[in-house]
């Protein structure tokens, strides 16, 4: 999910989940002209992941903050109750986790019936076998590079290559697909992944911290794969 207009192939998304919640309007617009291209929104349920986070009236506040799209990353049991409720409260996609849904195609249905892009995540030790049938239905495959619950872990160091094994499987069967990464994304780890096939970079820790401003964090990571980029072919990726 790039901005139509944007200049990069690569997009990227700032996790909100690192963002300080007293601060949140303040953020938004440094992150929005920072040029990042979508707010990534995480919503934990403290069931399919052993953390509690944000949900929907952050995400109006949210909805409110910026004139980005916003992508809401589904780490709850039973996503398909919530379709309605997060598109309501601003949602432009939705990713939930296969993991989490027992029928996962009627999941996708209603995403899409809603107005929304589609998502399906694989946790670390899922395979890609799990989402095959799916790929041809949705926009996005997000694969999770850490597992998922909290902001600033490792980034887990096998990923790049189940990475590289749905950049085939994708451009086989629906190469209109964005893969999309989180967790762990930093500037070294971000030169493995979309050096492997990843389109789509979600951020948190690297980008929203005290360490320097959150317009530098993302040059630097724009930096970081300015040598990839030029490689590819712009028009594949979203
Ligand atoms: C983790 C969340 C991520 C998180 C990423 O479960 O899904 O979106 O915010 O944070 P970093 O980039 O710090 O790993
Ligand atoms: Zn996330």
């Amino acid at each position: 999910m790039s901005r139509p207009n944007s200049p990069f192939p690569i997009a990227i998304g700032p996790s909100v989940l690192s963002a300080d919640f007293l601060r949140l309007g303040e953020q938004l617009t440094e992150i929005e002209q920072a040029g990042a291209d979508y707010i990534h929104f995480d919503v934990m349920d403290g069931r399919f992941v052993p953390n509690i986070s944000i949900g929907l009236p952050v995400l109006e506040a949210t909805r409110r903050g910026t004139s980005l799209p916003i992508d809401v990353h589904l780490m709850i049991v039973e996503p398909g109750r919530w379709v309605d409720d997060f598109q309501s409260a601003g949602a432009d996609s939705m990713t939930f986790h296969i993991e989490a849904a027992s029928h996962a195609h009627r999941v996708v249905e209603s995403i899409v019936g809603s107005g929304m892009r589609t998502g399906v995540a694989l946790n670390p030790a899922t395979p890609i076998s799990a989402i095959e049938e799916l790929i041809p239905h949705i926009h996005r495959v997000l694969v999770m590079t850490v597992n998922p619950g909290f902001g600033g872990q490792s980034f887990v160091a096998s990923m790049p290559d189940k990475i590289r094994r749905l950049r085939e499987t994708i451009d086989r069967v629906n190469p209109e697909c964005a893969i999309q990464v989180d967790g762990g994304i930093n500037s070294t780890t971000i030169a493995r992944v979309v050096e492997a096939g990843a389109t789509s970079i979600v951020a948190g820790s690297s980008v929203i911290n005290g360490e320097a401003s959150i317009a530098r964090n993302i040059a630097a990571l724009r930096a970081a794969i300015s040598s990839q980029v030029s490689t590819v072919d712009a028009s594949e990726l979203k």
